[in-house]
């Protein structure tokens, strides 16, 4: 099952980056071009199975919305694949232009995401997508980001969730993920 090979293919790490934190890394299954289609496939159908139907007459994800840095290499390809925008949210002083800037807390310390300015228009449909939810920090700062440029978050998606650090809660619209981590 595609969970399964998922799962199985992330790379584990003790104590990275610091002591106590297990790190699950998925650049193993970008660097095999097979699983990273099992993992794209994965998503777009739960896209196409639950997130699409919900929306009301002829509505479609407009913007994926990929968060710094590990979104930035998941979103593209599923944009492209939806036929949707793609814009990154990036920690603070990267992006060029006019840009609108959120303070946020990390599992381990405090950060600045930003977003450009008019890159996502009044009441577009937007997903979001990065590669792990811990806190919530990161993916809710997003949301704020969001919702500062008109856009209707529809769901977050990443491909690892620790619920029991109950960032899930923090966040403003449904989250799917795909391996559960303790
Ligand atoms: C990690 C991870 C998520 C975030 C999740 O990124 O890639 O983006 O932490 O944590 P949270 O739910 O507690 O906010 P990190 O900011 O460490 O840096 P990177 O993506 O730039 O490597
Ligand atoms: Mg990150």
């Amino acid at each position: 099952m595609d969970k399964e090979l998922i799962k199985k293919s992330l790379g584990v790490h003790p104590d990275f980056p610091k002591k106590g934190i297990t790190f699950l890394d998925i650049f193993p299954i970008l660097q095999d071009p097979f699983k990273f289609e099992v993992l794209i496939t994965h998503l777009l159908s739960h896209l196409h199975s639950h997130t699409i139907p919900k929306l009301s007459n002829g509505g479609k994800i407009d913007v994926v919305v990929g968060l710094d840095a590990r979104g930035f290499l998941l979103g593209p390809v599923l944009a492209m694949r939806l036929g949707a925008a793609f814009v990154p949210v990036r920690k603070g002083g990267k992006l060029p232009g006019q840009c609108s800037k959120v303070e946020y807390s990390l599992e381990y310390g405090k950060d600045v995401f930003e977003i450009q300015s008019n890159s996502i228009k009044q009441n577009q449909n937007v997903i979001v997508i990065d590669d792990l939810i811990a806190t919530g920090g990161s993916a809710s700062a997003a949301g704020q980001l969001i919702k500062q440029q008109g856009g209707n978050t529809l769901e977050y998606l990443f491909i690892v969730a620790l619920p029991f650090l109950k960032g899930l809660e923090k966040l403003d619209a449904p989250a799917y993920y795909i391996v559960e981590a303790e």
